[in-house]
Parts: C-alpha cells; sequence; structure tokens
C-alpha cells in the first residue's frame, strides 16, 4: 500500500479533479471508468442508483475493499469482481449499502402497528371470529432493530401471543449486517432511548469488562427469521403478509426499479394489508396498488 501518497482530499475539489479523469492526489487511482463500472456493477446487483454525486462515497468504501485485498488498482479489484463466482462480490454489494437504522425508528409506525392492526387483531380472536395467524415481513431489517421493533410490539399488544401462530421475516441484501441482526446483541447506547420495562423485559444485560451489551432474549428471537433477500430478485416467499415494512431502501433505487419492486409486493398482499415506507419514500408514480392512510403507511387496494 502506498501510504506515501495518500492525501486528504478536498472534497469541494474532489469532484473536479475526478472529472478530470481520476488525477486526484489519494490512495488509489479512481479513474472514471473505475467509477462507471462499479457504478454499473452496483446497480445490476443491488439496484442502488448511484449517480455523480455519489463518486466519493463509492470511492471511499470500494477502497476498503482493495486495502483489505492488498490490492493496488481499481482495475485489478475490477478483474477480481470478474472471476467466475467471486465470492468478492458479496463483500462489495456489502460496501455499497447504507445500514443506518435504530429501535423504534419513526416510531408512529410501530403506534400504527399496535392501535390499527395488532389491537383490532386481538378484539376480534377475543370475539373469536378472528384470526390468530400473523404475518409481517421487514424486508431490508439491515441490523435487525427493526424486525425486533415489530416483535416487541406484538408481544406488548398481544398479552398471549403465545397463542398466536406469528412469523416475522426479516431479510436484507448484506450478509454482514443479517449477521449482526441474527446475533441480536447490541452495545448498551443502542438501546437507551428504550422505556427500561421495554428493555429489562426484551433484553439479558451482559457485562465483558467495561463493555456492556443488551442481548435480545431467546422468546422475542423465535419470533423472527432472518434470511438473506435482494429485493431485485424474485421474492420465493407466497404471503399473503399482513404488512410489508419496505423502509429507507427504495430511496436508493430508481423509480423503474421501485416500480417492478412494488409490483412484487402487492401480490403477496391481500386488499387492507398495509406498506410501511421510510419518512422520505413515497409511492407516487411508482404504484396504483396502495392507498396512502397515514404518515407513509400505505394499504393494500382491492384487486
Ligand atoms: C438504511 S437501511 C434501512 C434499515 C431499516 N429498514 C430502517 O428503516 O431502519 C437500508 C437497508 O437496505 C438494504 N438493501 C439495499 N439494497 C438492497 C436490496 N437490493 N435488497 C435487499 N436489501 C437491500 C441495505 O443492506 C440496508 O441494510
Amino acid at each position: 500500500m502506498a501510504s506515501s501518497t495518500i492525501r486528504r482530499v478536498d472534497p469541494a475539489r474532489s469532484k473536479t479533479a475526478a472529472a478530470a479523469g481520476g488525477r486526484t492526489l489519494r490512495e488509489y487511482s479512481f479513474s472514471d471508468a473505475d467509477f462507471r463500472a462499479l457504478r454499473d456493477l452496483g446497480k445490476e446487483l443491488t439496484g442502488i442508483s448511484l449517480g455523480e454525486s455519489k463518486r466519493e462515497l463509492v470511492y471511499a468504501r470500494v477502497s476498503r475493499r482493495l486495502r483489505a485485498l492488498g490490492l493496488k488498482t481499481f482495475a485489478d479489484y475490477r478483474r477480481v469482481l470478474k472471476t467466475p463466482h467471486s465470492p468478492e462480490l458479496v463483500e462489495f454489494c456489502n460496501a455499497l449499502t447504507t445500514n443506518l437504522t435504530s429501535f423504534f425508528r419513526e416510531a408512529h409506525h410501530f403506534d400504527y402497528l399496535r392501535d390499527q392492526f395488532l389491537a383490532p387483531r386481538l378484539a376480534a380472536a377475543h370475539g373469536s371470529r378472528g384470526s390468530r395467524r400473523i404475518r409481517i415481513w421487514s424486508s431490508a431489517c439491515s441490523t435487525g432493530e427493526e424486525p425486533y421493533s415489530i416483535a416487541m410490539t406484538v408481544c406488548e399488544t398481544l398479552p398471549d401471543w403465545q397463542q398466536w401462530d406469528i412469523k416475522i421475516l426479516a431479510t436484507d441484501l448484506d450478509s454482514a449486517v443479517l449477521a449482526t441482526a441474527q446475533r441480536g446483541s447490541y452495545p448498551a447506547d443502542q438501546v437507551r432511548g428504550m422505556a427500561p420495562r421495554r428493555v429489562s423485559r426484551f433484553f439479558n444485560e451482559r457485562r465483558d469488562g467495561a463493555a456492556v451489551t443488551q442481548e435480545v432474549v431467546p422468546a422475542l428471537k423465535r419470533l423472527i427469521t432472518f434470511r438473506q433477500l435482494n429485493l431485485m430478485h424474485d421474492l420465493p416467499m407466497s404471503g399473503p403478509l399482513d404488512a410489508i415494512f419496505c423502509r429507507n431502501v427504495v430511496i436508493y433505487f430508481d423509480k423503474a426499479t421501485q416500480r417492478a419492486l412494488f409490483a412484487k409486493m402487492a401480490r403477496l398482499q391481500r386488499p387492507a394489508d398495509l406498506l410501511f415506507l421510510g419518512h422520505s419514500e413515497n409511492l407516487f408514480d411508482v404504484s396504483d396498488d396502495y392507498t396512502l392512510i397515514g404518515r407513509t403507511v400505505y394499504r393494500r387496494n382491492d384487486a
């Protein structure tokens, strides 16, 4: 690694320099052709659209892979990616994803789930009219905070949840975040915003020297099945799904990719089933299969 040539790039100048053919002084030379090749492959594999403004992001994230593999140039890295069945493709996809998440992120969605979906189901089930089967999909679950938040909401709302047939499917493209999700062990800081009663019910505290972690209790974990799934591919589940959480992922996709995805999701839902999007996402010009019924909450239309 040519560490003696590393220079800090002034972000204000980096675009111009990059546009000049990658002659920016940085650890690795990064040409227009490198950017275009990685951008196109990234789009093909993940659906993530990486416009010109994401050039520095691509450089920063992928150069970590060059370092990890001990490669000297992006051309070498592109050759590695082209090797048939290259295991590096997974790492490349993982490098491109943005995994920011938190417990009860956009809390109004969990309130909606409790008040407008679970509580009416509970009332109907007690009148022995309703079904006790619940299927929820967290479709870009990242490190797991979203599906665990769904599971906590279910357990808090349905006192007899163990007598219900409840399955929460949690999927993500990124194998690394999915492993964290499956482990269900979080630094204490990450649960700090939650009510203490919630934390003590759903987490076991572990101390290892100065490090404190909170581990999700096995009963909560058992409600969730974690699987790797690329939203660009056919969706292997059969449905019907009462609710789909598809939050803060389609913001990275172009409209055509979003249209294809929501058409597939709509086929897994019945009229009145729910779809939750992220706070800056919407279905305008993307899908006619859903109607907006709350803050980024959609209802599947009648067929
Ligand atoms: C910003 S996180 C959102 C996490 C969570 N849904 C939330 O709102 O807090 C976006 C997630 O989408 C995943 N992702 C990106 N492209 C994907 C694809 N094609 N298929 C499945 N997951 C994808 C990323 O790996 C990342 O974990």
